[in-house]
């Protein structure tokens, strides 16, 4: 089986790069850090190719992971981990602007990329790593915002590969705190240890899930948010 991870530089997609290596997964990692890469290419088991890939360019992405599916001659299985989201207390347009960059358009360039990889190839899987915070809305809005955009899309794209009849399936991955340099600050709790989050991501690859929280005590969490008033959820999130 091949993989490949889009965002395997750090934090969880370094670690599901490492479970799906051990697991005789051949790989394919990328993300903008390419000496992190090449590092974590040097510890993997099994057979590894590394692309360079900077979300924010779209084209060059497009162009890159095509050349990685080439160069790999294949793939079964691609999970789409990039994230970025900022808590800059001032609050800058430009945040907004990078986050979507990279959470909405990237997202969809390589989902896009892969939907059609694998609807050719008439079977495979796309894993998209959500959140919590798409749940609902929050502080970090377009944080939050853009991560609705990832459930909804993958969502879409399982009605889509459904009315079809293609076996392809799509996972959304929607992780409450794990301990990355994304999750770092005040308010966090119920952080995860990365290899949790990654093995229990790993489990829901395998069993083809539509939809799961990691680590599984999040789902209580997303049930409680979507349930509360406003006047409630505000002061939650403030
Ligand atoms: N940690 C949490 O508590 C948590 C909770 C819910 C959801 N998530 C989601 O989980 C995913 C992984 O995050 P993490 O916690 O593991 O944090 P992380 O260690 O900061 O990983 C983020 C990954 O995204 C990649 N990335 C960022 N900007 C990119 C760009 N412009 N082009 C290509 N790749 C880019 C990074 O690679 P380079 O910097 O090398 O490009 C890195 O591999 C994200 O989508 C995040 O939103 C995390």
């Amino acid at each position: 089986m091949k993989a490949i991870i889009i965002g395997a530089t750090s934090g969880i997609g370094r670690e599901l790069a490492k479970l799906l290596s051990d697991e005789g997964y051949t790989v394919g990692i990328s993300g903008r850090r390419t000496a992190l890469l090449e590092s974590l290419q040097a510890e993997l088991p099994g057979e590894c190719f590394v692309s360079e890939m900077d979300l924010v360019d779209v084209q060059q992405s497009v162009e890159a992971l095509n050349e990685l599916i080439e160069k790999m001659k294949g793939v079964d299985l691609i999970v789409i981990n990039s994230g970025t989201g900022s808590i800059d207390p001032d609050y800058p347009l430009q945040n907004d602007l990078d986050t979507i960059a990279v959470n909405v358009t990237g997202f969809t360039a390589m989902a896009n990329v892969a939907y059609h990889y694998f609807s050719e190839q008439g079977s495979g899987h796309i894993v998209g790593i959500s959140s919590i915070a798409g749940v609902r809305g929050g502080p970090i809005a377009s944080y939050n915002a853009s991560k609705a955009y990832v459930s909804s899309y993958l969502e879409g794209l399982a009605c889509r590969v459904y009315g079809q009849g293609t076996s392809i399936a799509i996972t959304d991955v929607r992780p409450g705190f794990v301990d990355t340099a994304m999750a770092q600050g005040e308010g966090i709790f119920w952080r995860a240890p990365v290899e949790k989050a990654a093995s229990q991501i790993l489990d829901a690859i395998k069993d083809k899930k539509r939809v799961v929280y990691i680590t599984k005590r999040w789902r209580l969490i997303a049930w409680i948010l979507k349930a509360a008033p406003h006047q409630l959820y505000r002061k939650l999130m403030s």
